[in-house]
């Protein structure tokens, strides 16, 4: 068990905590998503009432190593504004003179973010020297960027070395539904997994097989699978030589009494195009049509598998969510778990992107805050921001 915020004193200490800030942007400048900001608040409150001086830093996008002025951290800074009712001084840059003095006038419940701290090549190198710097702002360091937690850099890991280290809230609850459902799931245990590719699934399915029940597949990784079950499927997109790979999931899943369900139906479409010529077809995809989203009958069955289960991991999308017509599977079965009375986590990424937009999260157990965070959580990975946070 790793040490959390209420396992250490904040009142008058500088509290250096990560966040992942790292929100979707409309190129305007506009978020378009802050849920990954609104989760960081039951740490960044709890901090702020009980005394604590709070800097807070994340990264945003990948600027490799580059200040760029549309990935700077300002509108994070005024939306957290906002959600706190107080100003949050937003500063130029994440170390240096200038963030010194402003850290060391702080007073008791003051806020402030560092700028992007991949604007300097050292974060993601894990830069003793960076990290050194970084931490030497705090007295404490709180994690509580879970989206980042499998990310060994030097605002995740390396401050680790340098301070006290705890968990903060979201992270503590991230890593609780997380050990759940990979230690001591509810039974029976459904795995929903969609999304482009099957090579992005494999670990995850390899680690999960022996706790799960049923394997539900959807989105454009179903069509590899359904090749591999000689079934036509016209000009989908498929991966090449996942053949082998597949038949060794069936053989897997058979050892270990999971069902594997694929799609029975098909939404299909002459070109992957929101106005396309699209119609629904059975079983085989006729050549000159994709395969875009599941079809109605795959709903039905696969909601008659999720009503039996107790515990629903989810991550991927069932079709092409970005593409209106594509998106019924998606939004059907996103709202038929939300209503279900089971333990419910979605996966970070496009999984909660498509749930958010249906407004739907609030309904879910956990909408996790991390897409490849969430994944190799799932693969039984040791995540290295946890990892290097102390134990209690
Ligand atoms: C994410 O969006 O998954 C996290 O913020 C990590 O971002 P990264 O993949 O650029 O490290």
């Amino acid at each position: 068990m790793k040490k959390t915020l209420t396992d250490i004193q904040v009142k008058g200490k500088r509290v250096l905590m990560r966040a992942d800030f790292n929100v979707p942007l409309d190129g305007k400048g506009k978020i378009t998503d802050d849920s990954r900001i609104v989760a960081a608040l039951p740490s960044i409150k709890y901090i702020l009432e009980n005394g604590g001086k709070l800097i807070l830093m994340s990264h945003l996008g990948r600027p490799k190593g580059e200040y760029n002025p549309e990935l700077s951290l300002t509108p994070v800074a005024d939306r957290l504004s906002v959600l706190l009712k107080k100003n949050v001084k937003k500063m130029d840059d994440c170390i240096g003179e200038d963030v010194e003095d402003a850290v060391n006038n702080m007073s008791e419940g003051d806020v402030i973010l560092l700028e992007n701290l991949r604007f300097h090549k050292e974060e993601k190198k894990n830069d003793p020297e960076f990290a050194k710097q970084l931490a030497s702002l705090g007295e404490i360091f709180v994690e509580d960027a879970f989206g980042t937690c499998h990310r060994a850099h030097a605002s995740t890991v390396g401050v680790t070395e340098y301070l006290p280290s705890v968990a903060g809230f979201l992270v503590q609850k991230e890593i609780e539904y997380f050990e759940k459902v990979t230690r001591d799931p509810d039974k029976p245990f459904c795995l929903m997994l969609g999304g482009a590719k099957v090579a992005d699934k494999i670990p995850v399915i390899e680690n999960m097989l022996d706790k799960i029940d049923f394997l539900l597949i959807g989105g454009a990784m179903a069509y590899t699978f359904l090749k591999t079950r000689l079934k036509g499927v016209g000009d989908s997109r498929v991966e090449d030589d996942m053949e082998d790979t597949v038949n060794k999931i069936f053989e897997l899943a058979s050892a270990n009494n999971v069902s594997i369900f694929l799609p029975k139906d098909h939404v299909v479409a002459k070109e992957i195009k929101a106005n396309a010529k699209r119609k629904i077809v059975k079983e085989h995809i006729p050549d000159g049509w994709i395969g875009l989203d599941i079809g109605p009958e795959t709903v039905k069955s696969y909601e008659a598998i999720l009503k039996e289960s107790k515990t629903i991991v989810w991550n991927g999308p069932m079709g092409l969510f970005e593409m209106k017509p594509f998106s019924v599977g998606t939004r059907e079965l996103a709202k038929f778990i939300s209503k279900l009375d089971a333990t419910t986590v979605i996966g970070g990424g496009d999984t909660a992107a498509a749930v958010n937009q249906l407004k739907l999260g609030n309904k879910m157990s956990h909408m996790s805050t991390g897409g490849g965070a969430s994944l190799e959580y799932l693969e039984g990975k040791v995540l290295p921001g946890i990892a290097a946070l102390n134990d209690k």
